[in-house]
């Protein structure tokens, strides 16, 4: 369908028909999509998913604290900065002790929701994994996990230890694209490992990365059909950053614009869901935080990993000097009108 068709069938989809498809999720076509991401004016779309997310998530943001407890993985994904290949990068693991500290330190600044992120470290296997848990749970705080793919039977135990949500981005849904970005999994096999989280009752987190070499515009539509269907709780891309020492150095970032307007379809076609602002969007356009917030986001997740091992958690340049400032962004989100809460169910 041309730009012409599109923009006659656009009559029919008016802001209305929008809001009431969205807070009653009833899905939207391949050709609605192509419509609104392709043609419909970005500020409209912005506007649109800031007022779905008003009406279904209110005007709170939510805060939880990430601890990256281990920069070592197994993986050498084209795009990532701490890829098994990458002998340029000092590795560190903290261990359960130093782990518990930091999250009583996280838990005495009144944050009741702790991410833990690792790269896929073989030393913290499921069992140790499965104690940390349990002893975090102790704290009375809801745990997100960001380890990576494991087993069916590895991801039963975690949630029986108590973990309540699980992060594991799909990073694109294009089979070819995704087959060379990782070349030590599949998307199949991703699929697989986020339908048995959807299974064992995790609260599931997805996303993509936005402007990855190779990827098309119109895969952007394939994401919103994916997350459409499959109904993540939690939704995060980020812009693509090349790090210098990856097989992806020399390709250019990905647009933060292109990553905002993905943001408020997401908040669109997924009215429910949590949506955080990516830390890798942070990073490339700091000044598109707050517009963030209103086209859509409503979680935001700061690194508290202790000074000491966060520069090397070096996923892409600039994150591990990203340090913001949570005083300053806690006013200017009252400003314009969002609340903030440290304590969710
Ligand atoms: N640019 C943007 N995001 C990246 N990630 C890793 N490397 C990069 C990069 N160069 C993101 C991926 C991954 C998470 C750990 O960090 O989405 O899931
Ligand atoms: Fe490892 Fe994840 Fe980076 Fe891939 S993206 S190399 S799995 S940390």
């Amino acid at each position: 369908m041309d730009k012409k068709n599109f923009v006659a069938k656009s009559k029919k989809l008016s802001r209305d028909i929008i809001i009431e498809k969205s807070l009653n999720g009833i899905k939207f076509s391949r050709e609605e999509l192509t419509y609104l991401f392709l043609y419909a004016e970005s500020e409209w779309v912005y506007r649109l998913a800031n007022e779905i997310r008003k009406k279904k998530k209110g005007n709170i943001i939510y805060f939880r604290g990430i601890i990256e407890f281990s920069n070592y993985c197994s993986k050498n994904c084209l795009y990532c900065g701490i890829r098994r290949d990458n002998r340029l990068l000092k590795r560190y693991r903290m261990e359960e002790e130093e782990i518990l500290e930091v999250a009583k330190e996280i838990v005495n600044k009144g944050f009741r929701t702790i991410v833990l992120q690792s790269g896929e470290d073989p030393i913290w296997n499921t069992e140790r994994l499965v104690g940390l848990v349990k002893e975090l749970k102790k704290l009375g705080v809801s745990i997100t996990l960001s380890v990576g793919e494991r087993n069916r039977d590895e991801y039963r135990r975690l949630k029986k230890a108590g973990t309540d949500r699980f992060l594991l981005k799909h990073e694109t849904i294009n089979n070819a694209l995704f087959s060379w970005l990782k070349p030590d999994t599949s998307l199949e096999k991703r699929l697989r490992c986020l339908n048995w989280l959807k299974e064992f009752g995790y609260e599931v987190g997805v996303g993509c990365i936005v402007g990855i070499p190779r990827q098309k515009l119109e895969q952007f539509i394939d994401e919103l059909l994916f997350l459409q269907d499959f109904k993540p709780q939690m939704v995060g891309h980020g812009p693509f950053i090349p790090h210098p020492h990856t097989p992806l150095a020399t390709f250019p970032s990905g647009s933060a614009l292109l990553t905002l307007k993905m943001l408020a379809l997401t908040r669109i076609v997924l009215s429910d869901a949590n949506l955080p602002i990516s830390t890798a969007l942070s990073v490339l356009a700091p000044e598109l935080r707050i517009k963030a917030f209103l086209a859509g986001a409503n979680v935001f997740m700061p690194d508290l990993t202790p000074i000491t091992y966060k520069r090397y958690y070096d996923l892409y340049p600039g994150k591990g000097e990203y340090q913001p400032d949570l005083e300053n962004l806690l006013n200017r989100l009252q400003k314009v009108g969002l609340k903030t809460d440290l304590v969710e169910s």
